[in-house]
């Protein structure tokens, strides 16, 4: 990343981890989504991800989205979401690295605080200066210390919504284990239909029908991710949702080629 505006990608914890299990990664897919960001050699790319099968279900267990409710055991909880994300975290780093991308780990736990689940404050010196040494920075989906309600949980969605308005992104690139948006779920009906084009008045429209995620999500499955991406919409900043899973999608999202998925534009 250096001083152009960035790209940013975020990859869904749907696509690297499988959200029906526990703590299991799709190591192949981390690998070919390295392979693909290197590939693609951006000086100005933003990379965060989801927590899927790590952060959700440790999440759920001990409350950590609602807040903290003086339970002593929630402290632990807090501990261990943010750790098994570090874990899933590690092991995307050790691909990135393996693959020769200059990436490095930024906690959103460490530099992020939140009031009522909204971001209202970031330490941005250490990723500014990263920025100008061209590194990639690496977010994630992590707890995070709120000034109303102790802690919560902070998504990937809504960092990379913030991260996109702050620095005037020039894309927002959402990898997810479907291709793009469909009126029903692809998985489940094969003759659902996907949305080519979107615009932010359809894309309103759309978002409360769209679907909560195959398994445990506390931030709100696709719904709840196209409701934090719709500030950065408004804003102008042009979305790409495509499918992560299958080969090459991410690097030509990335390198402004056409992709099976869902463009949204604001207008
Ligand atoms: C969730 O982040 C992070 C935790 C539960 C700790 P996201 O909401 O961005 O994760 P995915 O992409 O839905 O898995």
């Amino acid at each position: 990343m250096n001083d152009a505006r960035p790209i940013i990608l975020k990859i869904g914890g749907s696509a690297i981890t499988d959200k029906t299990g526990e703590l299991a990664a799709k190591t192949e897919i981390i690998n070919r989504l390295a392979e693909e960001i290197k590939r693609a050699d951006l000086d100005n790319l933003i990379i965060v991800h989801g927590g899927g099968s790590f952060g959700h279900p440790t999440a759920v267990k001990y409350g950590i989205k609602d807040g903290y409710k003086e339970d002593p055991t929630q402290k632990l909880g807090f501990a261990e979401t943010h750790h098994v994300m570090t874990v899933l975290n590690g092991l995307i780093m050790d691909s990135l690295i393996w693959h020769e991308v200059p990436a490095v780990s930024i906690a959103p736990s460490s530099c992020f605080l939140t009031e009522n689940t909204k971001i209202t404050y970031f330490d941005e010196t250490v990723l500014k200066q990263y920025a100008k040494m061209i590194f990639t920075p690496v977010f994630y989906g992590d707890v995070v210390l709120d000034q109303k309600i102790g802690f919560t949980i902070l998504s990937g969605d809504q960092l990379v919504s913030y991260l996109a308005l702050k620095y005037d992104a020039q894309k927002i690139v959402i990898g997810t284990d479907t291709d793009g948006l469909f009126d029903s779920d692809p998985k489940a009906n094969p003759n659902a239909k996907p949305f080519k084009k979107l615009n932010l008045k359809e894309l309103k429209e759309l978002q409360p029908k769209l679907g909560q995620a195959a398994g445990i999500d506390v931030t709100g499955g696709m719904a709840g991710k196209i409701a934090e991406l719709i500030p950065a919409i408004e804003a102008g900043v042009h979305v790409t949702i495509t499918g992560a899973t299958k080969g090459l999608s991410i690097f030509r999202a990335l390198t402004g080629q056409s992709v099976l998925g869902t463009e949204i534009e604001k207008a």
